[in-house]
């Protein structure tokens, strides 16, 4: 009864009662499984669970009566996050070749002891029984990825690490962190103070419109998603999307400005000035303290829908243009993508872009995010570029989950239940076996226009991310829209009882 749905399952008879008197066992050959150890005793020592387990370490025989991490040797590199669970009535054992693998192991355990307690009324349980059963797992994806817009609503540590305990417990395996946009800058960069001392604040002072992470705030989240193996991803979107950066630095718009931090959604014209070499020095000054804050191979650059009426009527981006023989405005993008690249490079970095870039001529070696559908990403993968599929017809979790009217989300967009998710496919057919192999995987786009609270945005994704999870992690033939509704049920008192859940939850 594991969401996503593992490669293999067999149930047998029987449970194993995991109590105080367990253990957490740690085979001693080296100390990384220790903070897999760690992780578990976090999960069942916090409510509802109040079963602090001891950790031992053990070098011949694991200890009786315990939940044994056992790592195993590896003839080969590329491992992944393949794991095995076995719960008998005698003990637990998790193994796997690495860390990661050991934590979806951990996962899929806290989720099996999760629907017991689901129908349970009591905060502080003692005692829990796991039935027993064997699973082989691994992933058919490694870009199962969530995002989050931090920008138009704030949301303070704590809520990210609500969000990401959820990605974890569904396997993602990728936080892409949405920090920048019109309507507020929210990480803080030494070199450009007034980013977030003018660029985070929006003047309306309405509930969660201003806030900016610090980099304390940062490293602090970056180690809890490690602890989760999960990869943080910021983005920082240019050259659009930076009316924040121009309230703060109006002298690098083409117009001087003046600009505040946007209070409305949708396009906004006003964006960096490519002509004006300050810009540069802006983004690349501030991309090296985003590259020394986040761990990442990949930082998102943003790209998409950057409007050129103020370059067309900038002196210095038409002399850019002429200098550089541009052929027009979308070629002015192109270079600035290209240079941004080339800085990236420097950092050793990769960068990640909305597809709109693929159209300026995306450099090699960068990964494209398809959204405005699937064929930006499909022309992609056929160049030979990296992919990951997250269109707006199936992975938009800012939309509604269905047609009724009383249904919270974007007004504009077609609604996208439950079923649409699951029916999510991210290898259309029309790609070849070689062209399919670029396509990393997906993920969902959580625009918080709309979500002024944490708790909104848990009603937008729940249970929608736990259908793209199965999409993402599990093999295609292991997809089962029925059995995935009977595994849903029994996570449902839990899910409800801990966060706000979408009624279609209970039916479509
Ligand atoms: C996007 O939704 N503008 C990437
Ligand atoms: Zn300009």
């Amino acid at each position: 009864m594991i969401i996503p749905n593992p490669s293999t399952t067999k149930p047998s008879a029987g449970s194993f009662a995991l109590n105080r008197e367990c253990v957490i066992g740690v085979m001693d050959d080296g100390n990384a499984e220790a903070r897999v150890g760690e992780y578990l005793h976090g999960l069942f020592a916090q409510s509802p669970f109040e079963i602090p387990l001891d950790i031992t370490h053990f070098a011949g025989d694991a200890p009786n009566r315990s939940i044994r991490l056992l790592k195993k040797p590896s003839d080969h590199a590329d491992i992944g996050e393949q794991h095995e669970l076995a719960v008998t009535t005698d003990g637990i054992t998790i193994s796997a070749h690495n860390d990661a693998g050991l934590t979806r192991g951990i996962q899929s355990l806290y989720q099996l002891a999760l629907q017991q307690v689901g129908l349970i009324d009591s905060t502080s349980i003692k005692e829990i029984r796991i039935p027993a059963i064997q699973v082989t797992d691994k992933p058919r994806f490694g870009w199962r990825g969530m995002h989050l817009d931090v920008s138009r609503h704030f949301f303070p540590v704590n809520d990210i690490k609500r969000y990401l305990d959820l990605l974890a417990l569904f396997k993602f395996n990728v936080f892409h962190w949405h920090l920048t946009d019109d309507q507020g800058w929210r990480v803080q960069i030494d070199a450009f103070a007034k980013l977030t001392e003018i660029g985070a604040k929006r003047a309306d002072n309405k509930p969660s419109g201003s806030g900016f992470y610090t980099k304390k705030d940062i490293r602090e989240v970056i180690e809890y998603a490690k602890l989760r193996h999960i990869e943080v991803i910021p983005e920082i979107d240019l050259p659009g999307h930076t009316q924040a950066v121009l309230a703060a630095y109006p002298e690098l718009s083409c117009t001087g400005g003046p600009f505040d931090v946007s209070q409305t959604s949708g396009i906004h014209k006003d964006v960096l000035c490519v002509g004006n070499e300050d810009t540069f020095k802006f983004v690349t000054g501030m991309l090296d303290e985003i590259a020394e804050l986040f761990e990442s191979q990949y930082i998102h650059l943003g790209g998409d829908e950057c409007p050129t009426d103020r370059w067309k009527e900038c002196k210095k981006c038409q002399k850019r243009m002429a200098d550089e023989k541009l052929k027009d405005e979308t070629g002015l993008q192109g270079y600035f993508t290209t240079r941004m690249v080339q800085h990236l490079e420097k950092l050793n970095r990769v960068g990640v872009f909305w597809d709109e870039v693929l159209e300026l001529g995306l450099p090699a070696g960068n990964v494209l995010m398809s959204w405005r559908g699937m064929d930006h990403g499909i022309n992609a993968a056929k160049q030979g570029h990296r992919v990951v599929m997250s269109p707006h017809s199936h992975c938009y979790f800012d939309f509604k989950h269905s047609k009724d009217p009383s249904d919270h989300g974007a007004t504009w967009a077609d609604p996208i239940s439950l079923k649409e998710v699951y029916d999510f496919e991210p290898i259309p057919a029309i790609l070849d076996a070689k062209a399919a192999k670029n396509v990393l995987g997906g993920q969902a786009n959580v625009w918080t226009e709309r979500m002024p609270d944490f708790a909104t945005v848990e009603s937008m994704i729940l249970p929608r991310m736990c259908a793209l999870s199965e999409v993402l992690w599990s093999d295609a033939k292991d997809r089962n829209w029925p059995d995935f509704r009977k595994r849903l049920a029994a996570l449902t008192p839990w899910l409800e009882k801990n966060h706000n859940v979408h009624k279609c939850i209970h039916g479509d």
